[in-house]
């Protein structure tokens, strides 16, 4: 490091450190976006001519934008829409109302939501209207310039778009299609939404209107895309002020994609999420284990980060469970040994715990009947357990048939890790039946 210091007078290594983590933390939780969103080149320059249409021509239009979870489409919005307001023109002119169906969650509290957005609220004042299109209708007719005849281009951004459509008669759906079809106003309507089947859920008079223009987000990366774009991610561009240490961090970011142990932690994130989202989630992680004293991520950091991504939920509920609860839980694997997953019944399990209460000599743990109850009710509240058949009200509790919703390792790693629990009791989970 001293070397490097008389050579090129760089930055120390914990103003590098800093600037590092501030680069890549805006990278990966979503502060920034991307100059260039990766992947979707195609669904980027179709969507900002669709809105440039509006923006500039004038033309109203309505689309689609479908994908998975976190697959990127408010991100693709967000850049489509910082590039279309590159133009002075577009800036100046277009007005943007953007509804989410979490939020809006009825067509009064989306039309005020508009109203407010559009700042019209002094000239809708105490109206009064009959319908909802008359309202939608004064509120586009308001937009028009002073001196022109022709109206401002309002941009309508429906997120969770699913959900507007179980909102009454759909008339804001249909109203705003309405509009995007007819000359009215120049109005774009972009729809996002992660259901694929969300046609289905219109009416036939609001699907008519619609335009059917649709953009897809589906991609579908291989492994060795996804491992590159692991590694892009963590790299830094070549802006950094400190080149030596910008060269060095991103050597120790390729060492680190070609080490083995790492590639098969990745290949498990890979094979249950490959949206960036999760992965960006996963980096995160890595990043906040580099310090001055350990200038670079290694192995060790993504797997344990890995470990912590993958941490089971269910398993991790086991820890806060009482030592009688866990007992109950080990009873239950028995069984399950035993009688290959086969259900059982509260009694079973009594007696499986009693079992193993027979060899012990000391009574710390005797319980009463009711307070074994109250433990399996409280396991079944945890959902770790649940009734075979949950119509069969009439069955007697303790015999009421049950499954145990763990597997073996579950309980075997939970245990492994609870706070201070009794030897013998680990000693009886590890024993085979009895
Ligand atoms: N092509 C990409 N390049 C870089 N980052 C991306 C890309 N696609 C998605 N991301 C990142 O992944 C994260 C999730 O994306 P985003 O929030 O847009 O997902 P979404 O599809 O809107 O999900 P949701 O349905 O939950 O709203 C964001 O932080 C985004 O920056
Ligand atoms: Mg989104």
């Amino acid at each position: 490091m001293s070397k490097r210091k008389a050579k090129d007078a760089p930055l120390p290594v914990g103003k590098c450190i800093s600037e590092v983590q501030d680069i890549l933390r805006k990278r990966l939780c979503h502060q920034q976006l991307p100059d260039t969103p990766e992947g979707v080149e195609a669904q980027h320059k179709h969507l900002l001519e669709l809105l440039k249409r509006t923006a500039v021509h004038g033309e109203s239009n309505s689309v689609l934008i479908v994908g998975p979870r976190g697959s990127g489409k408010t991100m693709l919005l967000k850049c489509v829409l910082r590039d279309l307001l590159e133009e002075k023109e577009v800036e100046r002119n277009l007005l943007q109302v953007h509804l989410n169906g979490l939020l809006q969650t009825d067509d009064r509290i989306a039309l005020q939501e508009m109203t407010r957005q559009l700042h019209l609220e002094n000239v809708v004042g105490d109206k009064v209207f009959g319908s909802f299109a008359e309202n939608l209708s004064f509120l586009l007719e308001a937009l028009k310039k002073g001196d022109r005849s022709s109206s401002r281009p309002v941009l309508f951004v429906l997120d969770e778009f699913d959900l507007f459509a179980h909102h009454k008669n759909q008339t804001l759906l249909y109203n705003l299609f309405d509009v995007s079809q007819s000359a009215q106003a120049p109005v774009a309507v972009v729809g996002v939404t992660c259901r694929l089947d969300v046609l289905e859920l219109l009416e036939k008079r609001v699907k008519s209107r619609f335009s059917h223009r649709q953009i897809h987000l589906l991609s579908n990366p291989t492994f060795s895309q996804y491992l590159e774009r692991v590694q892009t991610q963590l790299s830094l561009q070549d802006d950094f002020p400190d080149k030596t240490f910008a060269q060095d961090w991103n050597a120790s970011v390729k060492t680190l994609c070609e080490d083995k142990s790492v590639e098969d932690a990745l290949q498990r994130h890979y094979n249950s999420s490959k949206n960036f989202r999760s992965n960006h989630m996963l980096l995160m992680l890595c990043l906040s284990r580099v310090s001055v004293a350990k200038p670079a991520i290694k192995p060790a950091d993504l797997l344990e980060a890995s470990k912590m991504c993958l941490i089971d939920a269910q398993a991790n509920m086991l820890h806060g469970l009482s030592i009688l609860e866990l007992c109950l839980i080990i009873a239950m694997k028995h069984l399950n040994d035993v009688y290959e997953g086969e259900p059982f019944n509260l009694q079973m399990v009594h007696n499986e715990f009693k079992k193993f209460l027979q060899r012990k000599s000391n009574s710390m743990y005797n319980f009463e009947q009711p307070v074994i109850m109250k433990a399996f009710e409280h396991l079944q509240q945890l959902e770790m357990i649940r009734p075979v058949d949950s119509s069969s009200v009439k069955t007697q509790r303790e015999y009421q048939l049950m499954r145990l919703m763990l597997d073996n390792t579950q309980v075997m790693e939970a245990l492994q890790k609870y706070p201070q629990c009794p030897t013998d009791v680990k000693q009886w989970a590890m024993s085979a039946y009895g």
